[in-house]
């Protein structure tokens, strides 16, 4: 027997053994270095709650230390180190250099033609400050609202930062969005300040950002004060117009230059982050100064396992939550190297990532399923093309993982050797709320784990009754986090009404947050998160509402309505399924199938671009004329539809399914 085959015999045999595999101790050398590796911290937990939250506030340089760990008496309102004050830019910056760490780096770029730029915490300190110089200059005040609309470059990091530093909350607007999300959440911000790029990579060309966000600003209710980064130099020239500012002009006009961290109180609007709902219109989740900071710091040490001299990186874009908490904030705040990238994984070529983790001697990689799924496909020549032996520990977060990408992402990525944390939460969680913990847990793959210490999450029935281990219901948090919202910006009716409505007692003063996920739960309370309830998609890990689409589509000319639906997808987890009625004098074409599709790229972005539009003449409906999206969802997925005549139009299923069958 020659070698090569011993060697796929062992292979095979490995493949059978994992494919058996339910649970997965963490390793021993990985246990020995945790940051928390005893059980008693949920014990702990328990028995000191809420004072027990100390330990994440205990992370992070208070100027006015608080008395107060919760104040309930406002509830659903809660707040969290109420009377203390301290600033997020110091506690990201300033403190790491007065610590003597001014060398050490705290940002890694990597743009996507393989530059690279360094900034060391020194460097971080220098240019944040000169920035937030030049936006007071420019009239920014405590309490503005400043859009920053960005790529994954480093001045996105920085410009948060700077605002941070004059107690400006920022509304980060995904790059990929369309100008018109960005107008909306512009004017319901009444924003009054925008920081955006002239534009950048992506699979080699370079994109116009500029003329995105300058039509953006054409709808946009109000005066604007617009700064640019000029990422593209002379690869793409443009022009500033009135009340436009080149970003290294400002700087430079500044060098030197340094501002007092503004001191803030713990419940001060770090961010505000608009995120889909199941009605059209975005929510702006408000995220506070004190709580949100000690919780993200408090979950990067305890869950990422991050220390001071780790290469970290969390694979995701700023654009979204999870690069607000585990690119920006709890990375710096824990004073570690942090990575960012700014392009796809596949360019120039599928190993990109791993030649990033080798070239970087990156410890802890924190990604996608989608990303995992889509490394799964090309297969694994390409990370066995990479030295991966500097990671530590896996992570993963957006959506449900399944097992066999669970242990695909363990073995090729982490050859055996690494934890792997699958981590539920949420845009309104500001951090993770369910996973194992690294250093002490058993893994389960396919189940996120038990809820984190001090987190009270369960899986419960329609009446709010917990239900049967290996049951399905919905999952419930009852009780408040230091990380969680504290509302929707200008809309406090409607933060009760999405959240704290479904399941709560209000005459008893009993709350329960709601998240709108479906969930299992098992006998050592191992949450299994099945996915969202509401009409909000999970398309590769981004989340979309249904109802955005559908007004997307329904604004297109000859379109008389439209139903929007996820359909099980390999790579995206979900893709969009849009299932559309023409007016009377049009008919279905390809013109009007481009026209649809264009219109959702216009209203919010390529992200939400329909995978399948499909032409019927009726939806599904039952007696009371709602939608039955349940079984557009099944015609979607070609499932076993079941019984369907309640319907008030049976007889326009089998036209339908017909359809999508033979597209
Ligand atoms: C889903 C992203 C299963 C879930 C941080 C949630 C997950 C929504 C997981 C939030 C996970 C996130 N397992 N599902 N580990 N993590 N989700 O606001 O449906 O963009 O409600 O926050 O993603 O998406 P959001």
């Amino acid at each position: 027997m020659s070698d090569d085959t011993t060697d796929s015999n062992g292979e095979v045999e490995l493949e059978a053994r994992l494919a058996e595999q339910e649970e997965f101790e963490p390793p021993e050398s990985f246990v020995e270095q945790a940051n928390v590796s005893d059980e008693s911290i949920y014990e702990e937990f328990e028995e000191d709650w809420p004072d027990c939250w100390e330990r994440a506030a205990d992370l992070l340089d208070w100027d006015e230390e608080y008395d107060t760990v919760l104040d309930d008496s406002d509830a659903p309102f809660y707040e969290w180190f109420s009377d203390g004050t301290l600033n997020a830019s110091y506690n990201c910056i300033d403190r790491h250099v007065e610590a003597g760490r001014k060398n050490q780096a705290a940002i890694r770029w990597e743009g996507e033609l393989e530059e690279t730029r360094t900034y060391t915490y020194q460097d971080l300190y220098r240019e944040v400050n000169e920035f937030a110089v030049a936006l007071r200059d420019l009239g920014v005040e405590e309490d503005d609202v400043v859009t920053l609309y960005m790529p994954m470059v480093p001045e996105l990091p920085i410009a948060m930062l700077a605002c941070a530093r004059i107690g400006a909350p920022h509304s980060v607007v995904f790059a990929g969005f369309s100008a018109d999300a960005l107008a909306t959440r512009m004017n319901s911000a009444d924003s009054e300040f925008l920081i955006t790029c002239d534009g950048y990579y992506r699979r080699g060309d370079a994109l116009n950002h500029k003329q995105k966000a300058d039509e953006g600003l054409r709808d946009v209710d109000h005066e604007v004060q617009t700064v640019i980064v000029d990422r593209l130099g002379d690869e793409l020239t443009h022009f500033l117009g009135d009340d436009a500012y080149d970003y290294d002009d400002l700087v430079d006009a500044q060098q030197g230059e340094r501002v007092d961290p503004v001191e803030r109180d713990a419940e001060d609007m770090l961010f505000l982050m608009y995120t889909s709902g199941t009605t059209g219109e975005p929510k702006g989740v408000k995220h506070t100064t004190g709580g949100y900071l000690s919780y993200v710091a408090w979950t990067s040490h305890a869950v990422l396992d991050v220390k001071p001299e780790d290469t970290y990186w969390c694979a995701a874009d700023i654009g979204w939550i999870t690069g607000h908490s585990y690119i920006v904030y709890g990375p710096l705040a824990l004073g570690t190297t942090t990575t960012m990238y700014e392009g796809t994984p596949d360019y120039p070529d599928k190993d990109r990532l791993w030649e990033i983790v080798e070239k970087y001697a990156v410890d802890t990689l924190y990604t996608a399923p989608t990303a995992i799924r889509a490394f799964m496909k090309w297969g694994e020549k390409y990370p066995e093309r990479h030295d991966l032996s500097s990671l530590r520990l896996l992570g993963t977060v957006g959506e449900p993982i399944n097992p066999r990408a669970w242990k695909w992402y363990y073995k090729h990525i982490g050859s055996e050797n690494c934890p792997v944390v699958d981590t539920w939460w949420q845009t309104e969680t500001g951090g993770m709320m369910i996973t194992t913990l690294p250093g002490v847990n058993t893994m389960k793959p396919g189940s996120a784990g038990p809820p984190l210490p001090g987190v009270d999450a369960r899986v419960v029935d329609a009446e709010g009754d917990e239900v049967e281990a290996g049951e399905a219901g919905y999952l419930t948090v009852n009780r408040p986090w230091p990380g969680m919202l504290r509302t929707l910006y200008r809309n406090d009716d409607r933060f009760v009404q999405e959240y704290w409505t479904e399941y709560s007692d209000e005459d008893s003063d009993e709350w329960v947050y709601f998240p709108e996920d479906g969930a299992k739960i098992d006998d050592d309370d191992y949450i299994t998160v099945l996915g969202r309830v509401d009409d909000v998609l999970n398309v590769s890990g981004h989340r979309l509402g249904t109802m955005e689409i559908e007004s997307a589509i329904v604004g297109v000319p000859g379109v008389a309505e439209a139903a929007v639906v996820g359909g099980d997808h390999e790579v995206k987890g979900e893709a969009v399924y849009a299932y559309v009625i023409t007016e009377d004098g049009y008919e279905e074409s390809e013109e009007l199938r481009q026209k649809i599709v264009e219109g959702v790229e216009d209203a919010i972005g390529p992200i939400a671009r329909p995978e399948e539009v499909i032409f019927t003449p009726e939806l599904p409906k039952t007696r009371s004329g709602k939608i039955m999206r349940r079984l557009l969802e099944d015609i979607a997925n070609e499932n076993d539809l079941g019984d369907t005549s309640t319907l008030r139009n049976p007889g326009v299923v089998d036209d339908i399914q017909a359809k999508v069958q033979s597209d």
